[in-house]
């Protein structure tokens, strides 16, 4: 496991600010691809800023770019496999002279399945979660080992941008492969994450979503992370947060959600199992009536509010009594979305190891009566919301078929008819509902 320099001034570290080489006709290329999560895309923002201000001009397609970069997701293994797939794509594009450089970043880089990546496939700089830094001096930047901390600055200039509030996690959950290749948690000082909202908002950002492995673990000189919440949403118009750890939420936090108008109301919160027996084994932590305890003053300071869960299923040794358990908790709790997993084992972590694996077509039909019993919920509660008038945070702008994607201030998904730039608000009527999203008409006057 890596660990990082701590550097923790209290003003973010600029990156240098040359002017980008985008539109430089012969300027050296990349091409940036992100899998996974959104730290993944957070750290491609910074990687992204790292080769402009080398001069290198941003390209969508392997085959237009000098230097490309795969920005690596390790939590299951079809993410490995995803990445294998572009690694022998680029290796046949290495041999047409086509790409120069390949470069593997992120989780994977930080996992020592990276060096049996390199014997197979031509990779030129292999850079785990803790040393992005280093791709400054291969793309011909000065060194800059102090910016790796999470100090260093985000996304910038958008609508919609993500700060780095903590690195890393302090748990060690059976089944996951974060702790080893993002190490343990390092929390951002509070003056330094509200001078970033500052400078982000001032900049015209509209929507500051705060970024961590556990961010309801932050606490950093006897400030906890409700603290540290409202005060980012005293400063910026438009507030969420990702992800969390129901052992860290305080009912403090869950009622800030509720009270601060400028808190977006919808929590994720993952469960993982609905089984205390599994939820032991897990390491999680916590009981799943503790978890309902949580949901419950959730519910009652956001009525409204949307609630995510994340669920592993086939966890080794889960029995058809877990599984049970599992659907009861998710009926229970009445999730408005959940991202559902099939347990992979990483190597390296305890599950991995342990017995009583559950067989393929368990898995399979365990997953399908979950997803089932979050998609009937799901409509139902999404139901409720047709006929009403919501006002609509615009986050992607509108595609062919003329529907924008926004989000309420409940946090529904809605497909809205406007083409009316990423960041406005609109006032729209809730048409039709599925499970996953609302539709809303054309936006009222
Ligand atoms: N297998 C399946 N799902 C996993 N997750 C993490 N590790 C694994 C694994 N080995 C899921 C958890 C976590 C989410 C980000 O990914 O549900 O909350
Ligand atoms: Fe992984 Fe558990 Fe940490 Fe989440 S809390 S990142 S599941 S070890």
């Amino acid at each position: 496991m890596s660990s990082t320099t701590q550097t923790t001034p209290m003003a973010p570290i600029p990156l240098s600010r040359k002017p980008s080489g985008r539109a430089d006709p012969g300027a050296r290329t990349a091409c940036i691809r992100t899998f996974g999560c959104q730290m993944n895309v957070h750290d491609s923002d910074r990687i992204r800023r790292m080769i402009q201000d080398a001069g290198y001009a941003e390209v969508q397609r392997y085959e237009d770019a000098d230097l490309v970069i795969l920005n690596t997701c390790y939590v299951r293994e079809n993410a490995v496999d995803r990445v294998k797939g572009h690694l022998g794509e680029l290796n046949r594009l290495r041999r047409e002279g086509r790409v120069k450089k390949v470069a593997l970043t992120g989780c994977i880089g930080a996992a020592e399945e990276s060096a049996t990546l390199q014997q197979t496939y031509d990779i030129d700089l292999v850079l785990g979660t803790h040393n992005t830094y280093e791709l400054a001096e291969f793309v011909g930047l000065p060194t800059m080992q102090e910016t790796y901390t999470p100090e260093l600055p985000g996304t910038e200039g958008g609508h919609n941008a993500f700060v780095t509030i903590m690195t890393g996690c302090n748990y060690q959950c059976s089944y996951c492969i974060v702790p080893a290749v993002r190490g343990r948690m390092i929390c951002r000082p509070m003056g330094s994450v509200i001078g970033e909202v500052e400078n982000l908002v001032a900049g015209g950002a509209g929507y500051i979503t705060l970024l961590g492995q556990t961010v309801d673990a932050w606490r950093h000189e006897g400030k906890r992370f409700c603290d540290l919440l409202e005060a980012v949403a005293e400063s910026a118009p438009r507030v969420w947060f990702t992800t969390s750890h129901p052992s860290n939420m305080e009912d403090r936090t869950l009622r800030a959600i509720g009270e601060q108008d400028t808190i977006v109301k919808r929590l994720h919160l993952p469960v993982q199992s609905g089984s205390d027996r599994m939820l032991k084994v897990m390491h999680r932590g916590y009981k799943a009536e503790r978890y309902r305890r949580k949901i419950e003053v959730f519910r009652e300071a956001a009525p409204d509010g949307t609630l995510s869960t994340d669920i592993i299923v086939g966890h080794p040794g889960e029995t058809e009594e877990d599984h049970e358990q599992t659907l009861r908790l998710v009926e229970d709790c009445a999730f408005d979305s959940a991202y559902i997993f099939k347990f992979s084992p990483r190597r390296g972590t305890e599950a991995a190891q342990l017995p009583g694996t559950v067989p393929d077509a368990v898995v399979q039909r365990r997953f399908l009566e979950v997803l089932r019993q979050v998609e009937q919920n799901a409509f139902a509660r999404n139901q409720r919301k047709v006929g009403g008038v919501e006002e609509i945070y615009i986050r992607h702008g509108s595609t062919e078929d003329g529907k924008a994607i926004g989000e309420t201030w409940s946090g529904h998904a809605v497909h809205v008819e406007t083409n009316i730039a990423p960041g406005a608000y609109v006032k729209a009527k809730i048409e039709s509902a599925g499970p996953h999203v609302l539709y809303a008409g054309e936006p009222l006057e």
